[in-house]
Order: C-alpha cells, then sequence, then structure tokens
C-alpha cells in the first residue's frame, strides 16, 4: 500500500511517501528564510512559495522514492487546521492528483497527523496514551484512545508555546524560528537567574501571553544601554529563565494529565518536542511517576507529511475517505 502525503498548512512544503510501514521519503522544503525578516509566518508569501514548490516537492517524494504516480494507492492531505490560503494550495493539488490518477483521498486534521506521528517509526505506542502536542500553532494536551478516539483534556487559550519562544527571541533580538535558539543558548545558562512567571489554570489549559509580556516589561523598564548590557551579558542566562517557564508549565500539566488519566505512556509531538529541555524533563517525570515516553524522530516532530500520510493510512484502513468536493478547513480542532 503506497501513500502519499501532502502537508501546507503554515510555512513548510511537505511530500512523503508511505510504504506500508515504511517511510520511503519525507520531504520537507521549509520557507524560514522567507519569513525571518518579518519576524513571524506571513500568510501571503507563504501560499505563493507553496504554489512555487508544491510540484517539485511532490516529484522530489516519488523520484526518490523510486515510484511513479500510477503506483500509488492514495493520497492524503491536510485539510486544517492551518492559514487557508496555504491549505488550499494542498489540497487542491491533491483533489485534482488524486482525480487524476483515480485513487481515493484522505483529508487529514494536522493536529491527528502530529498525534499519530508517534507511528510512524514502529513500534507505535500501546493505546490508550496522553499526548502533548506542542508547536509553534498548537498546545493541547489530549488523551488519545482506540478507534481514533480523542478527548482533549486542555489547550492553550492564546499563544502556542512555540509562539511564545518565537516571540520572545524576537524581544530578545534573537531570529525566527526561536525555539532551536533559545533551547542552544539555555544549556549553558542559570535557570534560576530571573524568575519568569508561571501561568497555571484552574484546569489542563495553558496560558503563554502572560510570559510574553512579562519579558516585554522586564527589557521596556531599563535604559537602551541597560538593556544592550543586559542582553550581552546574560543572553545565556535568560534563555534559560523563559525556557524553564514555558517548560516548567508544560511539565506540570504531563504529570497531573498523566495522574489523571492513569497514563502508562506519554507521547510528546510537534516542533518543541525537539527542546531538550523539555525531553529530560518529561523522561526525569515518567520515572517518577512510572509512564514510559515516546518522542518521535525530530523530522517527524516538526511539521512534515510522513505524520500526515500516516494518519491517512490509518484513516483509509478503518474505511474512511473524503469526498472529491472536500474543502478546507482553518479552524478544526480534535
Ligand atoms: O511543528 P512545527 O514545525 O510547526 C508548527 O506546527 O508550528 O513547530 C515549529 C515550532 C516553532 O515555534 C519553533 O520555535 C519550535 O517549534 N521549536 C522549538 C525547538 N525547535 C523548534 N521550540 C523549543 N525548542 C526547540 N529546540
Ligand atoms: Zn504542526
Amino acid at each position: 500500500m503506497l501513500v502519499l502525503g501532502i502537508e501546507s498548512s503554515c510555512d513548510d512544503t511537505a511530500a512523503a511517501v508511505l510504504d506500508g510501514e515504511t517511510v520511503r521519503t519525507n520531504i520537507i522544503s521549509s520557507q524560514h528564510d522567507l519569513h525571518d525578516e518579518y519576524g513571524g509566518v506571513v500568510p501571503e508569501l507563504a501560499s505563493r512559495d507553496h504554489q512555487r514548490l508544491i510540484v517539485p516537492v511532490v516529484q522530489k517524494a516519488l523520484s526518490e522514492a523510486g515510484v511513479s504516480a500510477q503506483d500509488l494507492d492514495a493520497i492524503a492531505v491536510t485539510r486544517g487546521p492551518g492559514l487557508p490560503g496555504s491549505l488550499l494550495v494542498g489540497l487542491s493539488f491533491a483533489k485534482a492528483f488524486a482525480r487524476g490518477l483515480d485513487v481515493p483521498l484522505i483529508g487529514v486534521n494536522h493536529l491527528e497527523g502530529h498525534l499519530y506521528s508517534v507511528d510512524v517509526e514502529p513500534p507505535a505506542p500501546p493505546r490508550p496514551y496522553l499526548c502533548l502536542v506542542v508547536s509553534g500553532g498548537h498546545t493541547e494536551l489530549v488523551h488519545v484512545d482506540v478507534g481514533f478516539r480523542h478527548s482533549v483534556l486542555g489547550r492553550t487559550r492564546d499563544d502556542a508555546a512555540g509562539e511564545a519562544f518565537d516571540k520572545i527571541a524576537q524581544l530578545f533580538g534573537l531570529g525566527y524560528p526561536g525555539g532551536p535558539v533559545i533551547d542552544r543558548h539555555a544549556e549553558n545558562g542559570d535557570p534560576a537567574f530571573h524568575d519568569f512567571p508561571r501561568t497555571q489554570l484552574d484546569d489542563f489549559d495553558f496560558s503563554f501571553s502572560g510570559l510574553k509580556t512579562s519579558v516585554l516589561y522586564y527589557l521596556r523598564d531599563r535604559s537602551d544601554a541597560e538593556r544592550e548590557q543586559l542582553l550581552n551579558d546574560h543572553r545565556d542566562d535568560l534563555c534559560a529563565s523563559v525556557q524553564a517557564a514555558i517548560v516548567d508549565v508544560l511539565v506540570d500539566a504531563v504529570r497531573r494529565g498523566a495522574q489523571e488519566t492513569d497514563a502508562e505512556h506519554v507521547a510528546v509531538v510537534g516542533g518543541v518536542a525537539a527542546n531538550r529541555a523539555l525531553r529530560r524533563r518529561v523522561m526525569a517525570a515518567g520515572d517518577e511517576e512510572g509512564f514510559d515516553v515516546h518522542v518521535p524522530e525530530l523530522s517527524y516532530c516538526m511539521d512534515n507529511a510522513a505524520m500526515i500520510a500516516k494518519a491517512g493510512a490509518l484513516r483509509l484502513a478503518a474505511g474512511d475517505q473524503s469526498p472529491g468536493t472536500l474543502d478546507v478547513e482553518p479552524s478544526l480542532s480534535l
């Protein structure tokens, strides 16, 4: 069974070929350089770049997998959530391609793709498992059960965790995307240098906008010279302190969620799962609480099409298929 996966929900144009349990190719063309000077994704530029890249990226995924389009058994594509113009490029292409090849089309919820990114590389974690989805666009804590049954324990009420990394890195003058840069500086910094706020809501919801505002005020309350000196002398410490504030909140939610759901397995997925402090801390929580931790390989954590192909293949195996009239759903949730 050969499934072509296509992902274009934000600023990565991606295509992958899944051959049964094996990922033959997982091609990602990132637009980070395009959006760097704006400090975030510019929707209009993103969709135009998807238009430029979609055909070459799909061609590359097929040719490096050594398959021709006629060999494909199905096409899975992200239908939402995401930027409307970006989603439209991938979905329109996939619809036309599936129609032309006369193969089934499966529209995939991007978040379901992240949930099942732990299944891409066998062995898949047994169900049920608790899944923390942390990316630039999403922060959700989800209980995942058999039969595509998910219940969302909590989600962010404002900024996503990755967005907080990105916006705070911007305040520090560290460029976009900010998560990897903060992670790198934080490795040499003191997390106790400054006590930034940890917003703890009553339930499992998250809020990171208070942290962002607190960093803004912390920098704004100084003269230009003082601020420059602080950022020069203590960049690593500030990054470590911000990172600790974000990671504390995430790990605390995972710990409470695992207790509440009696989880034996916990997965951390999405771009922020690359964060080394987060990985270490979730592993340590697992040792203490007695749950196993599953983190996909980095290329399956970031936005990618292998996870879309995987979720699509699982859906198809369960008898699901989308109509040819499938439309984008930019505000789709789990
Ligand atoms: O999953 P992803 O590639 O795209 C979205 O769906 O958003 O996630 C990208 C996000 C960005 O916000 C980026 O700053 C963050 O993941 N990120 C990290 C790290 N690597 C990527 N955040 C913290 N630490 C990292 N090492
Ligand atoms: Zn994503």
